[in-house]
């Protein structure tokens, strides 16, 4: 694992954003796996400076999330789906039809887990895996538990992280409980990883994804087993 430890979140995300640039330059049509939530939001920001300074070409890109919320609509503004667009597809020139993400609105959800695995084992996995660290170490929506889930799966969130993103709704009883989320082992089959982390309160989950024991109590503890791996944060939450 490669980790860079930067001033401040600023710096963190310009780091991760030219990170990201250098590798869509050198591979103009590769697949990306990107993640929501606060941390990447100035990432997403800078790639955004970078496209609009004519540095950055996303025209053959593919984009493929890590998950999604069960039950809400793509024009929910608390969706993946919304955050994405509003923080990225809007303002660069990617193909939204070739910007992926689970249906959370899907009828069989089983169904749609088996369809957006296949769909990405057929992009051949993303070149490079944005990934945001939750305080209990869980990467997309794979949250503690007694093993690591290989594909795209259905998650109950735990109360944890129903508890961290209620700051999003009007109130903890909005927020979905449900999730689709690609697995550990779909996050493992990405060429690259790229994790962005910032703030003291993410600063012991850090430590024990990159010292602590390989263990599914720790979702992102399997990342040490990721041959290219590189880790960006800020002094907060350096270990
Ligand atoms: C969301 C995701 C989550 C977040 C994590 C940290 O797509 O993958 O694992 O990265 O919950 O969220 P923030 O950045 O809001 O602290």
């Amino acid at each position: 694992m490669k980790l860079y430890v930067m001033k401040d979140y600023d710096a963190m995300s310009r780091k991760a954003a030219h990170l990201i640039a250098a590798e869509i330059m050198v591979h103009p049509d590769m697949v990306l796996g990107l993640a929501t939530g606060s941390t990447p939001i100035g990432t997403y920001k800078r790639l955004v400076e970078l496209y609009e300074a004519g540095d950055l070409d996303f025209s053959q890109i593919t984009t493929v999330n890590l998950d999604e919320y069960e039950g809400l609509p793509a024009t929910h503004d608390q969706s993946y789906r919304y955050f994405m667009e509003d923080n990225l597809f809007n303002h660069v020139n990617l193909a939204k039809e070739k910007s992926f993400l689970p249906d959370g609105m899907a009828k069989d959800i089983p169904a749609e887990c088996r369809r957006y695995e296949d769909l990405i084992a057929s992009l051949g996995y993303p070149r490079l895996q944005l990934l945001g660290l939750g305080h209990n170490g869980h990467i997309g929506f794979n949250e503690p538990s007694d093993s690591f889930k290989k594909e795209v799966h259905e998650v109950t969130l735990t109360d944890r992280t129903i508890e961290a993103n209620k700051r999003f709704f009007a109130s903890k009883e909005d927020v979905p409980t449900k999730a689709l989320t690609m697995g550990c082992g779909t996050i493992m089959h990405a060429k690259k990883v790229l994790m962005v982390v910032s703030g003291e309160d993410k600063r012991d989950a850090l430590s024990k994804t990159i010292n602590g024991p390989i263990t599914p109590e720790v979702p992102a503890s399997i990342l040490q087993l990721h041959p290219d791996v590189t880790i960006v944060c800020d002094e907060k939450a350096a270990p």
